[in-house]
Protein backbone atom coordinates (compact mmCIF):
# COMPACT_ATOMS: atom_id res chain seq x y z
CA UNK A 1 0.00 0.00 0.00
CA UNK A 2 0.90 3.36 -0.91
CA UNK A 3 1.74 5.43 2.19
CA UNK A 4 -0.45 5.48 4.86
CA UNK A 5 -2.11 8.35 6.94
CA UNK A 6 -2.40 7.95 9.93
CA UNK A 7 -5.13 10.22 11.96
CA UNK A 8 -5.56 7.34 15.29
CA UNK A 9 -3.65 10.28 17.59
CA UNK A 10 -0.84 12.86 17.47
CA UNK A 11 1.29 10.39 19.50
CA UNK A 12 2.19 8.55 16.36
CA UNK A 13 4.49 11.39 14.93
CA UNK A 14 8.26 10.63 14.64
CA UNK A 15 11.17 13.14 15.19
CA UNK A 16 12.23 14.82 12.25
CA UNK A 17 15.59 14.61 11.10
CA UNK A 18 16.39 17.80 12.39
CA UNK A 19 15.12 16.88 15.98
CA UNK A 20 17.18 13.99 16.14
CA UNK A 21 20.08 16.33 15.27
CA UNK A 22 19.23 17.80 18.16
CA UNK A 23 18.87 15.11 20.01
CA UNK A 24 22.40 13.66 19.05
CA UNK A 25 24.27 16.78 20.32
CA UNK A 26 22.77 17.66 23.53
CA UNK A 27 24.94 18.11 26.63
CA UNK A 28 23.83 15.56 29.25
CA UNK A 29 24.52 14.48 32.48
CA UNK A 30 23.09 12.27 35.27
CA UNK A 31 19.50 13.76 35.79
CA UNK A 32 19.12 11.61 38.64
CA UNK A 33 21.86 13.93 40.35
CA UNK A 34 20.59 16.76 39.22
CA UNK A 35 23.24 17.51 36.32
CA UNK A 36 21.95 17.10 33.17
CA UNK A 37 22.22 20.59 31.92
CA UNK A 38 19.55 20.01 28.94
CA UNK A 39 16.58 18.93 31.33
CA UNK A 40 17.43 21.51 34.07
CA UNK A 41 17.32 24.25 31.09
CA UNK A 42 14.17 22.86 29.79
CA UNK A 43 12.54 22.45 33.52
CA UNK A 44 12.96 26.32 33.54
CA UNK A 45 12.10 27.24 30.42
CA UNK A 46 8.57 25.50 30.79
CA UNK A 47 8.20 26.82 34.31
CA UNK A 48 8.71 30.33 33.51
CA UNK A 49 6.83 29.71 30.24
CA UNK A 50 3.91 28.67 32.59
CA UNK A 51 4.71 31.56 35.49
CA UNK A 52 5.53 29.05 37.92
CA UNK A 53 8.45 28.36 40.11
CA UNK A 54 9.69 24.54 39.20
CA UNK A 55 8.95 22.01 36.59
CA UNK A 56 9.83 18.41 36.49
CA UNK A 57 10.40 16.28 33.32
CA UNK A 58 8.98 12.93 33.36
CA UNK A 59 8.64 10.09 30.39
CA UNK A 60 4.95 10.07 30.13
CA UNK A 61 1.59 12.13 30.50
CA UNK A 62 0.08 9.25 32.41
CA UNK A 63 3.13 9.33 34.79
CA UNK A 64 3.01 13.24 34.97
CA UNK A 65 -0.78 12.75 36.01
CA UNK A 66 0.36 10.23 38.63
CA UNK A 67 2.79 12.01 40.01
CA UNK A 68 1.03 15.51 40.16
CA UNK A 69 -1.87 13.89 41.67
CA UNK A 70 -0.29 12.24 43.89
CA UNK A 71 2.04 15.20 45.00
CA UNK A 72 -1.81 16.96 46.22
CA UNK A 73 -3.70 14.26 47.92
CA UNK A 74 -3.43 11.40 50.88
CA UNK A 75 -4.88 7.98 50.72
CA UNK A 76 -8.41 8.11 50.71
CA UNK A 77 -8.68 11.58 49.37
CA UNK A 78 -11.13 12.09 47.01
CA UNK A 79 -10.44 14.21 43.40
CA UNK A 80 -13.19 15.41 41.08
CA UNK A 81 -12.94 14.78 37.52
CA UNK A 82 -14.93 15.04 34.38
CA UNK A 83 -16.49 11.61 33.00
CA UNK A 84 -14.45 11.56 30.51
CA UNK A 85 -11.00 12.56 31.45
CA UNK A 86 -8.34 10.73 29.93
CA UNK A 87 -6.71 10.05 34.08
CA UNK A 88 -10.34 8.90 34.46
CA UNK A 89 -10.59 6.41 31.31
CA UNK A 90 -7.20 5.61 30.02
CA UNK A 91 -4.23 5.85 32.93
CA UNK A 92 -5.04 1.72 33.70
CA UNK A 93 -6.57 3.07 37.39
CA UNK A 94 -3.02 4.74 38.49
CA UNK A 95 -3.99 6.96 40.65
CA UNK A 96 -6.28 4.68 42.14
CA UNK A 97 -4.11 1.73 42.43
CA UNK A 98 -1.05 3.92 43.47
CA UNK A 99 -2.41 7.37 45.17
CA UNK A 100 -4.67 5.43 46.94
CA UNK A 101 -7.49 8.04 45.99
CA UNK A 102 -11.03 7.59 44.67
CA UNK A 103 -11.87 9.93 41.65
CA UNK A 104 -15.47 11.25 41.68
CA UNK A 105 -16.36 11.60 37.83
CA UNK A 106 -18.63 14.56 36.76
CA UNK A 107 -20.59 14.49 33.50
CA UNK A 108 -19.70 17.34 31.54
CA UNK A 109 -20.32 19.10 27.97
CA UNK A 110 -17.67 17.98 25.64
CA UNK A 111 -15.48 17.79 28.50
CA UNK A 112 -16.52 21.05 29.97
CA UNK A 113 -17.30 21.27 33.60
CA UNK A 114 -18.78 24.37 35.60
CA UNK A 115 -18.31 25.59 38.79
CA UNK A 116 -21.96 24.48 40.05
CA UNK A 117 -21.46 20.61 38.88
CA UNK A 118 -17.94 20.85 40.91
CA UNK A 119 -19.74 22.70 43.78
CA UNK A 120 -22.62 19.97 43.97
CA UNK A 121 -19.53 17.11 43.90
CA UNK A 122 -17.64 18.59 46.76
CA UNK A 123 -18.48 16.60 49.76
CA UNK A 124 -19.64 17.75 53.55
CA UNK A 125 -16.95 17.78 56.32
CA UNK A 126 -18.44 14.47 57.34
CA UNK A 127 -16.15 11.33 58.51
CA UNK A 128 -18.83 9.31 56.16
CA UNK A 129 -17.09 10.70 53.41
CA UNK A 130 -13.95 11.23 51.57
CA UNK A 131 -12.58 14.59 51.89
CA UNK A 132 -12.80 15.97 48.57
CA UNK A 133 -8.98 17.81 48.25
CA UNK A 134 -8.53 18.08 44.07
CA UNK A 135 -10.38 19.49 40.92
CA UNK A 136 -8.28 18.24 37.29
CA UNK A 137 -9.65 19.63 34.51
CA UNK A 138 -8.27 19.15 31.24
CA UNK A 139 -7.52 21.51 28.60
CA UNK A 140 -7.72 20.52 25.46
CA UNK A 141 -10.03 18.03 26.27
CA UNK A 142 -9.53 14.77 24.22
CA UNK A 143 -12.58 12.78 24.38
CA UNK A 144 -14.30 15.82 24.67
CA UNK A 145 -13.59 15.98 20.99
CA UNK A 146 -10.34 18.60 21.29
CA UNK A 147 -12.43 20.89 23.41
CA UNK A 148 -10.69 24.61 24.60
CA UNK A 149 -11.64 25.09 27.89
CA UNK A 150 -13.14 28.19 28.53
CA UNK A 151 -11.00 30.32 30.59
CA UNK A 152 -14.03 32.17 32.41
CA UNK A 153 -15.21 28.99 33.46
CA UNK A 154 -11.68 28.01 34.83
CA UNK A 155 -11.72 31.23 37.06
CA UNK A 156 -14.64 30.52 38.30
CA UNK A 157 -14.17 27.27 39.53
CA UNK A 158 -10.65 28.44 40.77
CA UNK A 159 -12.84 30.93 42.89
CA UNK A 160 -14.91 28.15 44.19
CA UNK A 161 -11.88 25.98 44.54
CA UNK A 162 -10.01 28.52 46.70
CA UNK A 163 -12.96 29.79 49.09
CA UNK A 164 -13.22 25.68 49.56
CA UNK A 165 -9.64 25.20 50.57
CA UNK A 166 -9.27 22.92 47.15
CA UNK A 167 -6.34 22.20 45.16
CA UNK A 168 -6.68 22.15 41.31
CA UNK A 169 -4.33 20.24 38.58
CA UNK A 170 -4.65 20.96 35.03
CA UNK A 171 -3.84 17.62 32.48
CA UNK A 172 -2.32 19.88 29.94
CA UNK A 173 -1.29 17.32 26.98
CA UNK A 174 -2.36 19.34 24.68
CA UNK A 175 -2.22 23.11 26.70
CA UNK A 176 -0.43 24.60 23.08
CA UNK A 177 -3.38 23.46 21.16
CA UNK A 178 -5.36 25.18 23.27
CA UNK A 179 -2.90 28.27 23.51
CA UNK A 180 -2.82 28.13 19.78
CA UNK A 181 -6.54 28.03 19.12
CA UNK A 182 -7.52 30.62 21.68
CA UNK A 183 -4.51 33.27 21.45
CA UNK A 184 -3.76 32.95 25.29
CA UNK A 185 -0.25 32.48 26.39
CA UNK A 186 0.27 29.37 28.29
CA UNK A 187 0.87 31.33 31.69
CA UNK A 188 -2.98 32.64 31.24
CA UNK A 189 -4.34 29.17 31.92
CA UNK A 190 -1.59 28.11 34.59
CA UNK A 191 -2.37 31.08 36.84
CA UNK A 192 -5.39 29.34 37.84
CA UNK A 193 -3.87 25.81 38.99
CA UNK A 194 -1.66 24.80 41.93
CA UNK A 195 0.05 22.18 39.03
CA UNK A 196 -0.30 21.61 35.21
CA UNK A 197 1.49 18.95 32.81
CA UNK A 198 2.00 19.06 29.43
CA UNK A 199 3.33 16.76 27.35
CA UNK A 200 5.94 16.75 24.16
CA UNK A 201 5.04 13.34 22.64
CA UNK A 202 1.54 14.62 21.54
CA UNK A 203 1.09 17.46 18.90
CA UNK A 204 4.53 19.16 19.20
CA UNK A 205 5.93 16.16 17.79
CA UNK A 206 9.07 14.75 20.55
CA UNK A 207 9.27 10.95 20.73
CA UNK A 208 8.77 11.27 24.66
CA UNK A 209 8.58 13.21 27.70
CA UNK A 210 5.86 15.73 29.44
CA UNK A 211 6.41 18.06 32.43
CA UNK A 212 4.86 18.93 35.98
CA UNK A 213 4.79 22.40 36.62
CA UNK A 214 4.34 24.06 40.05
CA UNK A 215 5.68 26.21 43.02
CA UNK A 216 8.77 25.08 44.58
CA UNK A 217 7.53 23.15 47.34
CA UNK A 218 5.17 21.42 45.29
CA UNK A 219 7.63 20.30 42.56
CA UNK A 220 10.02 18.96 45.61
CA UNK A 221 6.91 16.30 46.53
CA UNK A 222 6.40 15.60 43.12
CA UNK A 223 10.15 14.92 42.00
CA UNK A 224 10.08 12.07 45.54
CA UNK A 225 6.94 10.44 43.63
CA UNK A 226 8.78 10.68 40.63
CA UNK A 227 11.39 8.22 41.97
CA UNK A 228 8.93 6.37 44.13
CA UNK A 229 6.93 5.47 40.77
CA UNK A 230 10.59 4.56 38.98
CA UNK A 231 10.57 7.62 36.99
CA UNK A 232 14.27 9.28 37.36
CA UNK A 233 16.17 8.73 34.30
CA UNK A 234 19.94 9.45 33.75
CA UNK A 235 21.03 10.65 30.40
CA UNK A 236 17.68 11.61 29.74
CA UNK A 237 19.11 15.17 27.78
CA UNK A 238 18.60 13.50 24.65
CA UNK A 239 14.95 13.37 25.04
CA UNK A 240 15.03 16.63 26.73
CA UNK A 241 16.77 17.94 23.48
CA UNK A 242 13.77 17.14 21.39
CA UNK A 243 11.34 18.68 23.43
CA UNK A 244 13.32 21.91 23.38
CA UNK A 245 13.59 21.40 19.58
CA UNK A 246 9.90 21.03 19.78
CA UNK A 247 9.20 24.39 21.76
CA UNK A 248 11.52 26.50 19.39
CA UNK A 249 9.58 24.83 15.98
CA UNK A 250 6.29 23.25 16.30
CA UNK A 251 3.85 25.50 18.53
CA UNK A 252 3.06 27.90 16.31
CA UNK A 253 2.61 25.35 13.25
CA UNK A 254 -0.40 23.39 15.89
CA UNK A 255 -2.31 26.36 13.78
CA UNK A 256 -2.14 24.36 10.34
CA UNK A 257 -3.17 20.76 12.72
CA UNK A 258 -6.62 23.05 13.62
CA UNK A 259 -6.81 24.15 9.92
CA UNK A 260 -6.81 20.51 8.54
CA UNK A 261 -8.98 19.31 11.37
CA UNK A 262 -11.94 21.65 10.59
CA UNK A 263 -11.29 20.86 6.66
CA UNK A 264 -12.14 16.96 7.14
CA UNK A 265 -14.91 17.96 9.68
CA UNK A 266 -16.32 19.75 7.24
CA UNK A 267 -16.49 17.07 4.27
CA UNK A 268 -17.02 14.57 7.29
CA UNK A 269 -20.16 16.86 8.68
CA UNK A 270 -21.49 16.47 5.12
CA UNK A 271 -21.45 12.92 4.47
CA UNK A 272 -24.55 10.73 4.48
CA UNK A 273 -24.32 8.46 8.23
CA UNK A 274 -22.00 10.82 10.12
CA UNK A 275 -23.71 13.53 12.99
CA UNK A 276 -20.91 15.79 13.85
CA UNK A 277 -20.90 19.87 14.24
CA UNK A 278 -17.90 20.93 12.53
CA UNK A 279 -18.00 24.41 14.58
CA UNK A 280 -17.20 22.70 17.29
CA UNK A 281 -13.99 21.29 16.23
CA UNK A 282 -11.41 23.82 17.63
CA UNK A 283 -8.15 22.28 17.95
CA UNK A 284 -6.79 18.74 16.48
CA UNK A 285 -9.43 16.13 17.39
CA UNK A 286 -12.02 15.73 15.56
CA UNK A 287 -14.90 12.60 17.13
CA UNK A 288 -17.85 11.85 15.15
CA UNK A 289 -21.11 9.36 15.37
CA UNK A 290 -21.49 6.75 13.08
CA UNK A 291 -24.82 5.39 14.59
CA UNK A 292 -27.27 6.74 12.06
CA UNK A 293 -24.81 5.23 8.91
CA UNK A 294 -25.98 1.58 8.97
CA UNK A 295 -22.47 0.74 9.96
CA UNK A 296 -20.54 0.26 12.85
CA UNK A 297 -17.54 1.78 14.35
CA UNK A 298 -14.94 -0.42 14.07
CA UNK A 299 -16.40 -1.82 10.87
CA UNK A 300 -16.07 1.78 9.00
CA UNK A 301 -12.72 2.52 10.68
CA UNK A 302 -11.86 -0.73 8.84
CA UNK A 303 -13.11 0.37 5.51
CA UNK A 304 -10.56 3.60 5.93
CA UNK A 305 -7.92 1.40 7.06
CA UNK A 306 -7.66 -0.85 3.28
CA UNK A 307 -7.92 2.54 1.68
CA UNK A 308 -4.86 3.28 3.36
CA UNK A 309 -6.45 6.19 6.32
CA UNK A 310 -6.18 5.26 9.77
CA UNK A 311 -8.42 6.25 12.16
CA UNK A 312 -9.56 5.18 15.90
CA UNK A 313 -12.90 3.70 16.72
CA UNK A 314 -13.63 4.94 20.38
CA UNK A 315 -17.09 3.51 20.98
CA UNK A 316 -18.93 1.14 18.88
CA UNK A 317 -20.46 3.79 16.88
CA UNK A 318 -18.04 6.57 17.39
CA UNK A 319 -14.87 7.58 15.59
CA UNK A 320 -11.94 9.85 16.40
CA UNK A 321 -9.51 11.10 13.88
CA UNK A 322 -6.22 13.59 14.87
CA UNK A 323 -4.22 15.79 12.91
CA UNK A 324 -0.98 16.18 13.53
CA UNK A 325 2.47 17.32 12.13
CA UNK A 326 3.60 14.38 10.02
CA UNK A 327 -0.02 15.08 8.05
CA UNK A 328 0.13 17.50 5.05
CA UNK A 329 -2.97 19.40 3.31
CA UNK A 330 -2.53 16.71 0.94
CA UNK A 331 -3.29 13.50 3.26
CA UNK A 332 -6.31 15.87 4.27
CA UNK A 333 -7.42 15.79 0.93
CA UNK A 334 -7.01 12.34 0.14
CA UNK A 335 -8.35 11.12 3.31
CA UNK A 336 -11.72 13.23 2.47
CA UNK A 337 -11.79 11.05 -0.87
CA UNK A 338 -11.48 8.58 1.00
CA UNK A 339 -13.93 9.18 3.69
CA UNK A 340 -16.57 10.56 1.16
CA UNK A 341 -16.11 7.19 -1.28
CA UNK A 342 -16.60 5.26 1.96
CA UNK A 343 -20.28 6.96 3.08
CA UNK A 344 -21.09 6.60 -0.81
CA UNK A 345 -21.14 3.20 -0.38
C1 LIG B 1 -5.35 14.41 27.73
C2 LIG B 1 -4.29 13.38 27.94
N1 LIG B 1 -3.69 13.28 29.12
C3 LIG B 1 -2.73 12.38 29.37
C4 LIG B 1 -2.29 11.53 28.37
C5 LIG B 1 -1.25 10.50 28.70
O1 LIG B 1 -0.08 10.65 27.99
P1 LIG B 1 0.92 9.41 27.74
O2 LIG B 1 0.32 8.65 26.61
O3 LIG B 1 2.21 10.08 27.40
O4 LIG B 1 0.99 8.63 28.99
C6 LIG B 1 -2.89 11.59 27.10
C7 LIG B 1 -2.45 10.67 26.03
O5 LIG B 1 -2.90 10.71 24.92
C8 LIG B 1 -3.92 12.53 26.88
O6 LIG B 1 -4.54 12.62 25.70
Amino acid sequence: MEHVIDLRSDTVTKPSPEMRRAMAEAVVGDDVFGEDPTVNRLQERVAALLGKEAALFVPSGSMANLVAISAHTERGDEVIIEKNGHTFNYESGSVCAAAGIQLHPQQGERGVLDAAQIEAAIRPPDHHFPPTRLIVLENTHNRGGGTVYPIEKIGEIRELALSRGIQMHLDGARLWNACVASGRRPSEYARYFDSLMMCFSKGLGAPIGSVVVGSKDYIEVAHRYRKLYGGGMRQVGVIAAAAQYALDHNVDRLAEDHDHAKMLAQALAGCPGVALNPDLVETNIIIFDVSSSGRSGPDIVQDFREQGVLMLATGPASIRAVTHLDVSKENIEKAIEVVQQSFRK
